[in-house]
Formats: structure tokens, sequence, C-alpha cells
């Protein structure tokens, strides 16, 4: 909802308020535009106040020649450099006189009844229409006009925000800078929380204090990286899963980007994201315009858990294709670590065979079915299928699959190129590459160069033909590398630095036409694993690939933080073979199962190595899976134990209607003499009756809340245990 106040003293309010949230927009007397509230909802009123209230400190330059008019204290909208606010500027735009200081003033504003889609950019839409408010603002020195866009999610309990910035001067400008979102917080009581690791280990949960000084999370890897996820939330110190305020910020891109709280001398906090401004500029000529992609902005007061189902909610019904937001996923067998490179026809189907008497509904035909390609170092991008290897065609494959009643998937990795390739020997200039230097390789591969128009056509071209020739239900789309000495063949020198978000742009076009064209195939993408889980991939594929790393409790730790914003509808999670391959660990199938029970279950090793017993024991647990899967897919994540990183982890899913509950349970290492916690439910109807595990015996909500489950004695490392509860009263 957004609503507009008049002061009596003439200021503008604006109140952009969701479920459980309110963020304020205040015109200021000299026309600067405030936030000066961001908090548990707040009906309209007049809180301008809050910008008057600030005690002015020493030392710190008047702004507009009035005294004690200390733009570097007042919680500014966008704030700009070079005027008198000395702190990180959300922006940086170069002027063709050389110089570098704005000073941003309200000009207009405008609310739409439904927020727009941003053009080339993923977008947060609700189907039903959210509104928006833009706040246009006009530096009129520098010609230039900055509109920053908010989405109003009320259902949902988010916001999202965006910035254009329009050349309405007669010069050329350049941004150097272009945060898609900037919060001054007046309090510094915080704790930064962000999802770090690597390969193999994504998502793991830091939380540090913020201290004075700039703490910042960020990658400039060329996409958003295993290292650090475009996500990063303040927290109270004292918030915990259910309690606490937080003010959390998701960027809706999959390329370089910065996320950065700086805690000012004063004991304010300013928080940003954006684009990492690192080796990126935009030339931006008379009339054009830039668009920055967004980003979602939620507050809870409820804690991690109520700040997580603002994303999930957000996220599932508002970004990911519709047509899969809520539709159970297929059970699917990837025959990666079934086989890897090395199969033949015969190989696949026996594999098909195996995964359609285990339950398996999706045979994923992985990498190696193209080109010369049997190990890591040739053909990637000669998308022709190795007839001789697969036994026939691509649609041969798929057809002897869907006999299995299986259907058929497809592992691609299109944005790369093979040095020993048709493609590269073709147009070694579609590589990135720094001018005069070798090309460096990472998996024996280059990167395509998207920011040529003409390699999206390729993508779209070659990937349409196979995909419209076979029946193929589900793509996943592999990216495995870094880029690596950026340039491009293609643009002039004074844009080398658009290259890496024209990269972006350019993935995306692709991914907006493959999609518009094949609306059923589904994608999952992955990225060497979870080297590219953001939001903006979400837009165009509904589930990720969030690790390689399938050992149970890897997993359990990688999808915990996962879950911090991405609903477990988007996450694909395998059981696959012990010893493990990555850890050479050996977890129960219980434990495996289990884990992997936390999202879109996938299978991942050869059936028949499992022999007879070993194929009925998995069978169970896919059938299970699947008694669960709404529940799991459709439902509510609500995370019980583990934000201590400790020794237990326990969540559960609630059914959408509520009357269907399923919680988890894993204790990772048994130590001798020690004593299991007990397990308390959240949001259950506390007078309403339960059944647990189908016995006779039936508790009230208020029970397994307030007294909770018993893991009993734990018997093993890596112990897991699943509750299966209805709702019987
Ligand atoms: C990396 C992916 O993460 C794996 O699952 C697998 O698809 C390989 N690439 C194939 O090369």
């Amino acid at each position: 909802m957004i609503d507009v106040v008049e002061t009596d003293s003439g200021r503008q309010l604006f109140f952009l308020s969701t479920a459980g949230a309110t963020l304020v927009v205040l015109v200021g007397d000299r026309r600067h535009v405030f936030v000066p509230y961001w908090g548990p909802r707040l009906d309209p009123c007049d809180v301008s106040y809050l910008v008057d209230d600030v005690p002015r400190a020493s030392y710190l330059a008047d702004a507009d020649g009035a005294k004690d008019y200390k733009l570097e204290q007042l919680p500014q909208l966008y704030p700009s450099f070079g005027y008198t606010d000395l702190r990180e500027p959300a922006f940086l735009l170069r002027q063709s006189n050389g110089s570098r200081t704005s000073d941003l003033k309200f000009e207009s504003y405008r609310i739409a009844e439904r927020k727009a889609r941003l053009e080339g950019l993923p977008t947060v839409l609700d189907p039903s229409g959210a509104p928006a408010i833009e706040i246009i603002l006009r530096d009129e020195v520098a010609g230039t006009r900055v509109v920053v866009t908010f989405g109003v999610f009320e259902e949902q309990n988010a916001l999202t925000e965006s910035v254009r910035i329009e050349n309405v001067g007669e010069e050329p400008i350049v941004i150097e800078k272009i945060s898609s979102s900037c919060v001054d917080l007046h309090r510094c009581d915080l704790d930064m929380i962000h999802l770090a690791g690597a390969w193999s280990r994504e998502f793991g949960i830091v939380r540090r204090p913020v201290v004075q000084g700039t703490q910042s999370v960020g990658s400039a890897r060329g996409t958003s990286g295993h290292g650090q996820n475009p996500f990063v939330a303040l927290a109270a110190r004292d918030a915990d899963e259910r309690h606490g305020e937080v003010y959390a910020m998701s960027f809706v891109y999959s390329g370089n980007f910065l996320a950065q709280a700086d805690r000012d001398m004063h004991e304010n906090v300013r928080l940003q994201m954006g684009i990492n401004p690192f080796d990126f500029s935009w030339t931006l000529g008379p009339g054009e315009t830039f668009q920055a992609p967004e980003v979602a902005l939620v507050f809870s007061e409820r804690g991690l858990d109520g700040m997580s189902q603002a994303f999930h909610a957000l996220y599932r019904s508002c970004l990911m294709p519709s047509r899969f937001a809520s539709a159970e996923r297929p059970v699917l067998l990837n025959c990666w670590e079934a086989c890897y490179f090395d199969y033949t026809r015969e190989d696949l189907e026996r594999i098909a065979d195996g995964a359609s008497q285990i339950g398996a509904e999706l045979f994923v035909l992985d990498d190696g079915w193209f080109g010369r390609r049997n190990d890591s170092t040739s053909s990637v991008g000669d998308w022709v299928p190795n007839r001789q290897k697969i036994g026939g065609t691509i649609e041969d494959l798929a057809k002897s699959v869907e006999k299995r009643g299986l259907a058929f998937g497809l592992w691609f990795e299109p944005e790369a190129v093979s040095r020993d390739s048709d493609l590269f020997r073709a147009h070694p200039d579609w590589a990135i590459q720094a001018p005069g230097r070798v090309i460096t390789t990472s998996r024996d591969e280059y990167l395509l160069d998207l920011s040529n128009p003409a390699v999206c056509d390729y993508l779209v071209d070659t990937l349409s033909e196979i995909l419209s020739n076979a029946p193929i239900a589900y793509v996943k789309w592999d990216m495995n590398r870094n880029v690596t000495n950026a340039g491009s063949e293609f643009l002039p020198s004074w844009r080398q630095q658009e290259q890496a978000h024209r990269c972006v742009l350019g993935l995306y076009r692709v991914l907006e036409t493959l999609v518009g064209r094949f609306p059923s195939v589904l994608f999952e993408g992955c990225a060497g694993g979870g080297g590219r889980c953001d939001p903006g991939m979400l837009a165009y594929m509904p589930q990720v690939w969030i690790s390689d790393d399938t050992d149970a409790l890897e997993r359990l730790k990688v999808q915990y933080g996962a879950s911090l914003v991405y609903p477990s509808i988007a996450l694909g999670c395998h059981i696959s073979d012990v010893p493990n391959h990555q850890t050479h660990r050996s977890e129960s199938l219980r434990t495996r199962a289990i884990v992997a029970g936390w999202g879109n279950l996938g299978l991942e090793f050869d059936p028949a190595r499992l022999g007879r017993e070993g194929a009925e024991a998995v069978a169970r647990e896919v059938d299970a899976y699947r008694r669960i899967r709404a529940t799991v897919q459709l439902g509510k994540l609500h995370r019980l134990m583990g934000l201590d990183r400790g020794n237990e982890y326990a969540w559960m899913h609630v059914g959408e209607d509520g009357s269907n509950i399923v919680v988890c349970y894993v204790c990772q290492r048994m130590t001798p003499n020690s004593v299991s916690h007990r397990i308390r439910l959240s949001h259950l109807e506390p007078a309403a009756r339960y059944r647990v595990n189908g016995c006779d015996r039936t508790y009230s909500g208020a029970e397994l809340m307030n007294v909770g489950l018993s893991a009993g004695k734990i018997r093993e490392d890596a112990y897991a245990l699943r509750w299966v509860i209805d709702r019987v009263g």
C-alpha cells in the first residue's frame, strides 16, 4: 500500500507499507529526499520530525549554505558524492567537465497501480499486481535525472527498489557507480549476516558485529559466485530465528555485485547494494538511460524466520516462472556421478531402467554427449550429439528414455567454449580476452563474450534447434568458470568496463528468449554447483543445483544457509552414492534421504550398483518423499535448530493449508554420554490436535511447540530422523 501524506508545514511523505513493515520517504524543505523510517508497520502520520530531531555533530559542512543543515547525518534516499556528505555515496557520475559532484533534489513522483517490468532485467512482479512509486530526482548542474522506483509487495511483506539514470543534459556522462538500493539507519547495534563459502561449501552463514568502517561482501568474478551470495542482513544483536529486528537486502542480479554496510563516526549505518563498481563504468550519451537491476528489501521484526518467509514468498510467487512456482517438481536421476564422461548407450539405458524401477520420474543426461567430449578438455560449444557414443540422436535417446516411463533432461554449458572446439576455431574473437595476452583457461575452456549480440543469437539458435527436435523436458544449464583477463573484441576501448554487465544482460536476453520459446522446459541453474545461485537466475530457472557437494552433512549446512533467502522449491538436492565422491564419507541411506528431502529430490548414482535390496530401500525413500513432496515443495520452511552451527540441525515444512507437517532432525556427530535436545516446533495452531507418524496418540499444537519432539538416543554419527505430522482436529 502506498499512502501520500501532506504535513501542515507542506512537507510530503510517502508511506510504503507491507504486511508487517513500513518504509517512509520524505521530501525535505530543501527538496533533498530522505528515508526517515524503515521498521514495523506504521500508519500514515507526520514523522518528518525524525529528520529535524537529529542532534547535529561538529566538524561537518553545512549544505545549501544553511546553518546546521548537515546532510552527512541525514538518512538520504539516494546519497550523492562530492557535496557535503562524505560517507560512501550510492552513485558516482563523471561529467564531461571532469566533475564528479552531484546533488539530487526532488523533482516529482509518480504512482503506478502495477509495477512495470524492467527492460532486459529479471523483475519481481506480482501476477495480481503490486503498486510502485517512482521518486524522480534531478541534478540541474550535471543534467541528470535519477529515478528511484519502489515496488510494494504487501502480502509478501517485501519491497523492491531499483534506480534509473537518465542523461537529460547535452554532454555524455559516465556512471562509475550505481547502487540499486541505499538505506541509512540511525542505529548501529547491529550484526551483519551474510552467506560465504567456496566451491563445494557454499552458503556458510557468517555473523559479525557492524563496527565503525566498511564491511562488505561482493563478487568481481563475472557471476554472483560461490564465495559470497548477493544477500546481506543487518540484525539486531539479540535477533535469532524467531525474534528481533532484521533489515535485509537481496540482489536480483547474477553478475558482479557489492553489498556494504558502513558504520560512520556518528553511529549511523548505511547499507547499500548494487552492481560492483570495481572495474565498472558506463557511458551514457545525451538522451540515454541506464536501468540498474533491483534489490528486494525485507524488514522483519520476527527474526530470520520472518525475513526468510518474506524472501521465499516473494521469489516463489513473484519471480519464478509462474507455471513452476506451484507445480510439484519431478524426482530426477542425474547420471553425472553415476558415470561422469564414461558411458555408452547401453549404460544410459541401464541407468534409465534402474531409475524408473526406483521411482524416478526424469532422467538427466549430464556432460559428455556432444562433439568429441570424453573428458573436460574439449568440445564445449560444439552442441552436436556424439551419435556414436549415445547411440543415435538426442531424439532417439529421449524417446527410449520416455518408453521407460521417464521424462528426459539434458545438460548444457552454453556460455563456455573449449579451447579445443570447432566453435572456438571458427570464432576466436568470441572468447572473453584481453588484447595481446594469452587467453586464460579454466577447465580447458574460455567464456563467450555475451556482450556481443552475435554470440547471444548463436546460443539462442543452437539451443532452440536442439530443444525443438527432441522431447526435452528439463535443461541443466551449467557454467564452470570465472571471468579472467576480461576484455571484449566486440566493444570499443572506451566501453570495455561495460563488458561484465553487458554479458549479464546478454545472458538474460538469451534466457528470456529460450524460456519464452520453450515454456514447459524446467531449467535448473548450475555454476559448478552454487556459483550463480541468485534471484536473477531464479527468474528464468526455478531450480538451482546449489552445490556439487552431495555429502549429507556438508549439504545440510549448504541448504541451511541457502534457505535464509531461497525457498525449498528452488533447491535441487540429491541422494548420492557412498562413499561420497567429495568427502569419501559414508552416511546411511536414511540420512542422505532426509537431508536431500529438504528440497527437490534427485538421485545421483547408478542404480545397478545398489543390488536388489539397496534398490528396494531407495525406492522406499523415493516413495516416502513423494508422499511429503507437496508439503516440502509448496509449503513453508521453518528452521528449528542449527543457527548456532552446533551439532544438531532441525527444520520443518508446513504444507499450504497447515494440515500436513514434516519435521526433520540431524545430529552430526555422536559424542559419548551426551543427550539430544528436544525439538520444539513452531507455526502450529496451539489448540489444534496433531497426529505424529500415524500413531494413535495426538498432541496439541501448544504441546508440540512448547514441549517438542524427542530425538531419543543418538545412535551414530550423521543420525537423522523424520516425523510426518497431520492435523486431525
Ligand atoms: C559441474 C556441475 O556442477 C556438475 O554437477 C556437473 O554437471 C559437471 N559440471 C559436468 O561437467
